[in-house]
């Protein structure tokens, strides 16, 4: 069998081609019978055409196509036509023609279909990923892995364009701390030893600054074991970039480039740049949070002068004990009592104690369930700050700013609508904390361990408040990206580890090796990493990041395809010197796997 499976890909004939003798390969997207005339959409990667099996003309190809079901596999040869007047399909790539068929073979037929191939069919998500492979023939999911590769292509692209060099750092290493759990892989060779999968390649990275390869980037494959939610999965994708002799400008520069590229190639738009950018206070003051989506309007006021001195017990009670009393005006929101309350409950359900609404009416006064504490002065005062005419709806909470922020974060998000769904609101937050204080009042590092504090003295009296080169690129409300200026003297290093509460014994133990090369005349330098499935998610439009990943896992982090994660059979963990604990102790590989029963291993 020398000869060419296909000639021509279906989607790519037009009008220009008839009279041209085709051989198709593809797939059957449809099959409708008129009286004998078989009309077939064949589909392959690169579109529909539309073929016709006439069976008193080629009786043989009509007995084959009388016998054709839905994915099919098939080859069709014939003559592209002009489609008869008034059957041209204008929503057609190929809708100008057809392709008479002279001869129709199967090359692989199809058992019945677990769903319908066809973007308009609702399956559930489940079904759709232990049939990936089909639901990766509908529109949508060959769009997105479309998309997804040109977006990579575009990144690379842009990476040479500006002198990086692609370097891969290894997936089986020693932990590396990015604040979520390892994925650890036990070695055989040292049993009772493990390897962690990276959370990503910093300190690799890192490394090859030392070793002078000052421009670095990789489509970097990066695990961590935290739970799910739709903008995360097990394992995922960055771009990672570092630079040596580079500050945080050069940094956020190169990202903009990449950015306009990525934006140009998926979605034909100029970004403008330099994006803007907010600093980590002025982003929680304005918008409650560290990723604003600034296409939502409705900032935040500060409320504490309006209401310096106010009559209301709960308000008054915040301000003195330090705390705030903030704000948005929602604009015209014409809700009633339930709709509130249910904007109430959002707010108390990010730790508020209330959440005030304040309506103004046509004649200026203001309609709320406080409206009886407040003076003349105090409602002119709320006004004012709020920019606030008749219609609007004001609301309020009275907190501390950890929880004033969130809430009202939370409240904004859900009712603000951005006026153009398309477009894409990139923005820098820079000057983020050194350290953020975990539920138990611990320090724990709010960037990673190794970012570069503003002031080393002020890291040390005051830790809580003192700032650091750290920096995420926000889009669309959603975190992109995050990067920072590195700590390249193992002074300051120890420092952080110190104030972190980690001994020196215990940073020798964990990090003696990198502590070790950063005394070997380490450049200063600085870096970044995007989540790719993020990014690609967004631009595409799509819900979770699920639908850009080729073979995600689902929220309870298995493969309802191949039905990993699964027990392994007693004499593989043997040799790795562990044993198996839990239910499915004496579990064997390729067992029914349901996800997540493996049961726990330890080391022997
Ligand atoms: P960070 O931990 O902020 O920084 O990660 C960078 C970006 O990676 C994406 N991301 C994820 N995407 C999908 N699923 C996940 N579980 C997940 N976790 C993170 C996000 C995030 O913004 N080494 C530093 C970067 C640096 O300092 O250079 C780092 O990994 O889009
Ligand atoms: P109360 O006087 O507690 O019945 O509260 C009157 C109104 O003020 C209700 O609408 C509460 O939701 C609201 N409220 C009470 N405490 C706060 C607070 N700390 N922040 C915002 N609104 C509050």
């Amino acid at each position: 069998m020398g000869e060419p499976v296909r000639s021509d890909r279906a989607g790519e004939l037009r009008a220009s081609d008839a009279g041209r003798e085709v051989r198709l390969a593809g797939w059957v997207a449809s099959r409708r019978d008129l009286g004998g005339v078989v009309f077939l959409v064949l589909r392959d990667a690169s579109g529909e055409a539309q073929v016709v099996v006439d069976p008193q003309a080629v009786p043989a190809a009509g007995e084959v196509a009388k016998d054709l079901r839905d994915e099919y596999c098939i080859t069709v040869s014939g003559t592209v036509r002009p489609r008869p007047d008034g059957t041209v399909n204008p929503g057609m790539a190929t809708g100008e023609i057809e392709v008479a068929a002279a001869d129709v073979r199967v090359l692989s037929p199809s058992d019945p279909l677990p769903f319908q191939i066809d973007d308009r069919a609702d399956v559930d998500e489940v079904r759709r990923l232990q049939w990936r492979y089909l639901d990766l023939r509908r529109p949508r999911m060959k769009a997105n892995l479309i998309a997804r590769s040109r977006a990579v292509s575009a990144m690379r692209r842009s990476m040479e364009g500006q002198g990086f060099l692609e370097v891969e750092t290894p997936t089986l290493i020693r932990s590396t701390p990015e604040g979520a759990r390892d994925m650890l892989v036990p070695s055989r060779l040292r049993a009772g030893s493990f390897y962690a999968l990276p959370q990503s390649p910093q300190l690799f990275k890192q490394l090859l600054m030392i070793g002078g390869v000052e421009r670095y980037y990789q489509i970097a494959r990066c695990y961590r074991d935290e739970d799910f939610r739709s903008d995360r999965q097990l394992e995922f994708a960055q771009l990672d970039l570092e630079g040596a002799f580079w500050g945080r400008d050069d940094v956020l520069a190169t990202l903009e480039s990449v950015m306009v590229e990525v934006a140009r190639e998926l979605r034909g738009v100029e970004l403008s740049t330099p994006f803007p950018r907010l600093t980590y206070r002025e982003a929680m003051a304005r918008y409650g949070t560290d990723k604003p989506d600034v296409r939502l309007g409705m900032e935040i006021c500060d409320l504490g002068g309006a209401f310096a001195g106010t009559g209301f017990k709960a308000f008054a009670g915040v301000l003195d004990a330090g705390g705030v009393v903030r704000g948005i005006n929602a604009g015209p929101l014409g809700m009633g009592r339930s709709g509130l309350d249910a904007l109430g409950d959002l707010a108390k359900g990010a730790g508020a104690k209330g959440l005030a609404w304040l309506v103004v009416e046509d004649d200026g006064s203001l309609r709320s369930p406080i409206a009886k504490f407040l003076g003349d002065d105090e409602a002119a005062a709320v006004k004012e700050a709020m920019g606030a005419g008749p219609g609007d709806t004001l609301l309020l909470v009275a907190d501390t700013p950890e929880i004033a922020a969130p809430a009202l974060d939370r409240v904004r998000r859900h009712l603000g609508e951005p006026d153009d769904p398309d477009e894409l609101a990139f923005l820098w937050v820079i000057d983020f904390p050194v350290f953020e204080k975990a539920p138990d009042g611990s320090l724990a590092p709010a960037h990673h361990p190794f970012t570069s504090p503003h002031d080393v003295d002020e890291m040390g009296s005051d830790p809580e408040h003192a700032l650091s080169h750290a920096y995420d690129l926000v889009l669309n409300g959603s975190e992109l990206g995050s990067g920072s200026v590195r700590i390249h003297d193992p002074e300051v290093q120890r420092r952080v580890f110190e104030i972190l509460g980690i001994s020196d014994e215990e940073a020798e133990s964990r990090f003696g090796w990198f502590l070790e090369a950063l005394r070997y005349g380490t450049p200063p330098h600085a870096g970044f990493a995007v989540g790719i499935d993020r990014l690609v998610s967004i631009l595409q439009g799509e819900p979770n990041i699920r639908e850009v990943i080729p073979f995600p896992k689902t929220q309870t982090g298995a493969d309802p395809l191949t039905k990993a994660p699964t027990p392994v059979a007693a004499d593989q963990l043997a040799e790795l010197g562990l044993e198996a604990a839990g239910e499915d102790a004496d579990g064997v590989a390729g067992g029914d796997g349901a996800a997540g029963e493996g049961g726990g291993a330890s080391a022997g």
